[in-house]
């Protein structure tokens, strides 16, 4: 079964990400970041996630600023707590005793060749873990992020938030040499969940209960926004390699990401181009291939997949006979 280590910043999706992979996956970890929140807040709310499912899973809170510019936290989308639309349990566990970035380390160091870091909130701790401990990269089996745009980005017109946050560490992690999947907005937007299957969570148990409520704040904060009408799904599309890899498909390139400090800083450019003439002397040549982007997804199937993992749920007794049963990989 895949092992997985979710970095990120809950955040509504992010917390439908951590659900997915517990139910379907090895999940080792969990570590924080700012992002939707600051990081004491997306700590909490981890914390808060893993009391609601009854997970016993080590939560290692990270990086409060980006490694260079002054940040501005997405509340505006996720609300105050960072996760608003319901009302989440106390906290059961505490942080564990390290900083994210070394628990990153000492994971990928323990399960050398096994372990999948899917970074779904901005991506500084993995930028730093990448720098500190240059041997990382090879350690692991690969990095699956929710980032990006192949297209429109919502951040700016071509920047997505994860991206945008912080694009210097992005940077380091797209260039770090390990496997890549890059699943950005121009796919996961597709992936939205309904009012309709808001319905139906709710006339489902406890937890589908909470999810309802999370989902609907949502929803009614990207429709404000955004103009859209679903709540989508973004950190989740980041497991769909190793959950349900035919659900989503992956044109390998170069990407690279603008770092100048004008209209396209954070942009995720991405060369789909198919040249084939060695002579380039006004073409720019491309770049060897450092990633798979995800270009299409089959979204009502997998709306309903992650609809069935948050439905079955079990709500009283204990979640660990229900987690990780299934797995493909
Ligand atoms: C990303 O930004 C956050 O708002 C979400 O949690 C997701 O990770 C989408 O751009
Ligand atoms: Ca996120």
């Amino acid at each position: 079964m895949t092992k997985v280590l979710i970095d990120c910043d809950p955040g509504h999706d992010d917390a439908t990400a951590i659900l997915y992979a517990a139910r379907h996956l090895d999940l080792i970890g969990i570590t924080t970041v700012y992002g939707n929140q600051s990081v004491e807040k997306t700590t909490r709310n981890a914390l808060s996630l893993a009391a609601l499912l009854r997970l016993d899973v080590p939560v290692a809170q990270g990086c409060e600023q980006p490694l260079i510019r002054a940040f501005r936290h997405g509340g505006d989308v996720h609300g105050k707590t960072g996760i608003d639309g319901a009302e989440l349990p106390e906290p059961v566990q505490s942080v564990v005793d390290a900083h994210a970035v070394d628990f990153i380390i000492e994971s990928a160091r323990q399960h050398r060749d096994e372990l999948v870091l899917c970074p779904i909130g901005p991506f500084t701790n993995v930028a730093v873990a990448l720098r500190k401990e240059p041997r990382l990269a090879k350690w692991l089996r690969g990095i699956s992020c929710m980032g990006g745009t192949t297209q429109v980005g919502n951040t700016t017109p071509v920047a997505e938030f994860n991206i945008w946050s912080d694009p210097e560490a992005a940077d380091i992690v797209f260039r770090s040499g390990a496997p890549m999947w890059m699943v950005g907005l121009n796919v996961t937007r597709q992936v939205g969940i309904t009012s309709d299957d808001i319905e139906r969570l709710d006339a489902g148990g406890e937890v589908a209960q909470t999810y309802a409520g999370l989902f609907d704040f949502f929803r009614q904060r990207l429709s404000e926004i955004h103009g859209i009408s679903t709540a989508s799904l973004h950190d989740p599309c980041a497991l769909v390699p190793f959950i349900v890899p035919d659900f989503i498909t992956y044109a390998e390139c170069p990407v690279e990401i603008e770092l100048s400090n004008g209209l396209t800083r954070g942009m995720t450019v991405c060369d789909f181009r198919s040249l084939t003439s060695a002579k380039l002397e006004n073409i720019r040549a491309k770049t060897a291939s450092n990633c798979q982007v995800a270009v299409s997804v089959n979204s009502r199937a997998l709306v309903e997949h992650i609809m069935d993992a948050i439905l079955e749920w079990p709500s009283t007794e204990s979640a660990n006979d229900y987690v990780r049963s299934d797995s493909l990989s």
